[in-house]
């Protein structure tokens, strides 16, 4: 709300009229809202990406608890059923930051960081910072779910939607569930110290901000060079030859990584799916075995086709876009295979 008055206010007015950094000397802290700041530099807030509060079970707390389990209690102590039988939002989506640097994002980087901060490697990009994107479900996922893609492109509401029942094979979201979870998106939206500014970057922003410089164009302008505004999707096929492979060597430790901070995450102890994977020889072996094939045993074929549901079983496994695993990373995992 907030934002919104502000918003409207700063339209009529213009920014600088009712910024309260403007004239100051105050600077921005690390943990200031990347939107936050924008819109003190001038920028027009999109009003449509805040949540609609006019329902009083509406909260931030309640989106959280319907992306972390499935579901939530009411303040009037409504029992609500839960939206999937297979999957929580965050099967397939951290909720933290996942890429080291924001605006030249890469899957082999973004693994190293999820080793580190100890986070999963998944087919769904964060759900950290997706309200500050303005498109969705980018590039090649057109392909997959056709005509669908068409409304959640522009708009973040229809895409959690399509996200519930396409990709978790779930029930619908009710209204006040959606705006529930585009609540809590906007406690975990982008935060100024996740754009890596350098020193003399944030001194020029903080001078925008405090009036002694009035280059607002070029201060958005560098905000807005440090991050990603759609996380960009390429699907791509197996090796034409699977017993060969893709052209690249592959690091077995790296593999290993891949295969702790990614299949395993929803493959242990069935823990999102009906297949069990761990790190015993059964296991690896088992992989090893089906690499050259075209069953759905053979990693080629379940990391670039998917798993599709089956019938009686709603549950299937999303294929990763060049952008979630490369050809050397799928190489990586082969040669860890291969090494066990
Ligand atoms: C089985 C895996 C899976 C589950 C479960 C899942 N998603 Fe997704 N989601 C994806 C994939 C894959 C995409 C494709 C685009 C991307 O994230 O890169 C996606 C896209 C999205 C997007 C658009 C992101 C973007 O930048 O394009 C949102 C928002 C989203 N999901 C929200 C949710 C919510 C909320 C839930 C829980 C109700 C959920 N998802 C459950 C796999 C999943
Ligand atoms: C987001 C969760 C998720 C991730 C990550 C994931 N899978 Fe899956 N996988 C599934 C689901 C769900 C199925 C569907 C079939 C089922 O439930 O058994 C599946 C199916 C499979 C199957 C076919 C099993 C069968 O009998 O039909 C294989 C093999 C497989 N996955 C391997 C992998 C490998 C290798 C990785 C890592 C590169 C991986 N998976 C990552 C969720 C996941």
């Amino acid at each position: 709300m907030k934002y919104i008055v502000l918003g409207i206010l700063s339209f009529l007015f213009g920014a600088s009229f009712f910024s309260p950094y403007s004239g100051s000397d105050r600077s921005f802290m690390p943990e200031d809202s990347v939107t936050d700041i924008l819109v003190k530099l001038g920028d027009s807030p999109v009003l449509d990406k805040y949540p609609i509060k006019n329902n009083p079970r509406i909260s931030a707390a309640i989106g959280e608890a319907i992306v972390k389990q499935g579901f939530a209690e009411t303040p009037d102590g409504k029992k609500v059923k839960k939206q999937s039988k297979h999957f929580v939002c965050t099967s397939c989506h951290n909720v933290v930051k996942e890429d080291p640097d924001l605006a030249f994002p890469d899957p082999q980087e973004r693994l190293e960081y999820a080793v580190e901060k100890g986070i999963p490697f998944l087919q769904g990009t964060t759900l950290y910072g997706a309200v500050n994107r303005e498109t969705y479900y980018n590039g090649d996922y057109d392909k997959k779910y056709g005509d669908l893609v068409e409304p959640a492109r522009n708009d973040i509401r229809e895409a959690i939607k399509l996200c519930a029942v396409e990709c978790a094979q779930g029930r619908e979201l009710k209204g006040w569930e959606v705006e529930s979870v585009l609540s809590y998106l906007w406690t975990i939206d982008l935060k100024m110290n996740d754009l890596n500014l350098a020193g003399e970057e944030s001194d020029f922003i903080n001078e925008v901000l405090s009036g002694k410089d009035d280059s607002r164009a070029d201060a958005l302008a560098m905000i807005d060079s440090k991050y990603l505004k759609d996380s960009p999707a390429t699907f791509t096929r197996p090796p034409a030859d699977r017993s060969i492979g893709y052209d690249y060597e592959g690091n077995p430790a790296n593999g290993e990584l891949i295969y702790e901070q990614s299949c395993m995450h929803c493959h242990e102890n069935e823990r999102y799916s009906y297949f069990h994977l761990d790190k015993h020889k059964m296991s690896l072996r088992h992989m090893k075995r089906h690499i050259g094939g075209y069953t759905r045993h053979s990693i080629y074929q379940v990391i670039r086709w998917g798993v599709p549901v089956k019938s009686g079983k709603r549950s299937y496994m999303p294929q990763y876009p060049q952008e979630k695993m490369s050809d050397q990373m799928v190489e990586d995992l082969r040669a860890y295979f291969e090494a066990s």
